[in-house]
């Protein structure tokens, strides 16, 4: 089986996790890692799914708050197009239970209620797709980042443990 991690990102810290998610990945399977703008419209057969993005305002992000995080970048964001809702939106829907499961960044303090990541897994599982692992949250200091300590190793460690129960499906 092969694995796709498909990343939204606005300053560049989910962007970091999902490529240490895919390094992690990598020790059981064949991973390729995209930006959402240029994801593929579905997943193939025989595909485990990884999907991630900012929490923004209790929830994946929107074009209106991806509008108020451009003005608050130092730099060019890192998805200038759609995010992680609208490709969901328009993913269709699957009949073979396909594996997935999903990620997001939020700020450790203050901590606040809600997570892209269970928004996206609620969609997914909507979807038809069987989540293998539950909606996981990696933080970050502040709003542009940078990532709270260890979370990079969290996030290697996720991919690994999503590899290995791939790899133990046979
Ligand atoms: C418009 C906007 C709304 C946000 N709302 C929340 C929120 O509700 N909860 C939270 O924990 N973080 C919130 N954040 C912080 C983001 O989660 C943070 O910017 C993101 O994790 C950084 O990841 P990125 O560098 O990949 O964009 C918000 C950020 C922006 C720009």
């Amino acid at each position: 089986m092969k694995a796709i991690v498909i990343y939204e990102s606005m300053f560049g810290n989910t962007q970091e996790v999902a490529r240490a998610i895919a390094e992690g990945l990598r020790l059981h399977l064949d991973v390729e890692t995209v930006e959402v703008g240029s994801a593929p419209p579905a997943i193939g057969e025989g595909e485990l799914l990884v999907i991630g993005g900012p929490t923004h305002t209790f929830s994946m992000s929107r074009e209106s708050t991806r509008e108020e995080a451009v003005t608050k970048a130092p730099e060019p964001v890192v998805s200038q197009g759609i995010g992680v809702r609208e490709w969901l939106e328009s993913l269709p829907a699957s009949t073979g239970s396909p594996p997935a499961a999903t990620f997001d960044t939020k700020v450790a303090r203050p901590a606040l209620p809600g997570s892209a990541a269970k928004a996206m897994q609620k969609r997914l599982r909507k979807k038809g797709f069987r989540i293998l692992h539950p909606a996981t949250n990696f933080l970050v200091e502040d709003t542009d980042g940078p990532l709270v300590e260890g979370q990079l190793d969290r996030a290697r460690q996720l991919g690994d443990h999503l590899g290995s129960l791939i790899a133990a499906e046979g």
